[in-house]
């Protein structure tokens, strides 16, 4: 399967670093409702530490970084809180602008644009216009995002090309869905859920299908670079089989 993306550097690491992290920031509300603050509160704190944790991954190596930043779902919370967390998102994607571009640091969006706000949709395509040439590494922010929707999505995609004649139902493959997932990035090495839920809630479900999950029990805006670099020291412990087995288990 070829990827759709450029990235200057050494992408096969042999210090056994993951290629594509995933993080699930949860646990913003909580931190600030322990705190006695609004959960509003706890969204901002989660923003800046996302900011200095990006900073992080990249300086490490890391050249792909996926975040669930809003999912489908959130929309049933609290119109309030939807309000606060779209106007914190333009402020994020307005305000990053330049630390992507002094970083070199390409941003793809994934997830459906249709039902947000307008100014929303802006921003996004902004910054996405803007950075698209950057090739240093890539943050995928998946914004009104649903793995369950992107699997239809792509299905979708198919559907319609088979009836233009375009391919045949004999060529539907694995690659061919990945090529026609939101995004052709290499599948997700890592994915790490912070707050100490043991759920995937919907993230990336067709890309992670052979991912080393964490499940730290730190709340998002505490996940700081020490927790991150732990992560990854678990990371680099763990024995990928791929379903199949390594030598160290031959001899079991
Ligand atoms: C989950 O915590 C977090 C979210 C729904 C929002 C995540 C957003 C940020 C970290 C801000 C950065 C934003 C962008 C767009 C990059 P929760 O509210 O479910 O926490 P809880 O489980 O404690 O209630």
């Amino acid at each position: 399967m070829k990827y759709n993306i450029i990235i200057i550097g050494d992408v096969m690491n042999d210090n056994k670093l993951p290629i594509h992290v995933g993080i699930i920031m949860d646990g913003n509300g909580r931190w600030a409702q322990k705190r006695g603050f609004s959960r509003s509160v706890g969204h901002k704190m989660g923003a800046k530490n996302l900011k200095k944790l990006l900073k992080h991954i990249y300086k490490r190596n890391i050249k792909i970084v996926s975040i669930y930043a809003f999912s489908t779902e959130n929309f049933k919370r609290d119109k309030n809180e939807v309000e606060y967390l779209m106007d914190l998102s333009i402020k994020f994607f307005t305000n990053e602008l330049k630390t992507f571009m002094k970083e070199n640091i390409k941003v793809l969006f994934s997830g459906r644009k249709d039902n947000l706000r307008v100014d929303v949709i802006n921003a996004m395509n902004e910054l996405e216009e803007n950075t698209k040439n950057n090739n240093n590494g890539i943050l995928n922010i998946c914004f009104n995002y649903g793995g369950r929707l992107e699997i239809i999505d792509a299905i979708k995609k198919i559907a319609s090309k088979i009836n233009n004649n375009d391919i045949t139902f004999d060529d539907i493959t694995e690659d061919l869905v990945s090529e026609n997932m939101y995004q052709t990035l290499p599948p997700l090495d890592f994915v790490i859920r912070t707050s100490g839920e043991l759920r995937t809630s919907n993230f990336m479900i067709w890309e992670s299908s052979y991912a080393e999950y964490y499940f730290p029990n730190t709340l998002f805006p505490d996940f700081d670079t020490k927790e991150f670099d732990k992560a990854i020291e678990e990371f680099q412990k763990r024995n990928r089989r791929f379903g199949g087995i390594t030598n160290e288990d031959k001899s079991v």
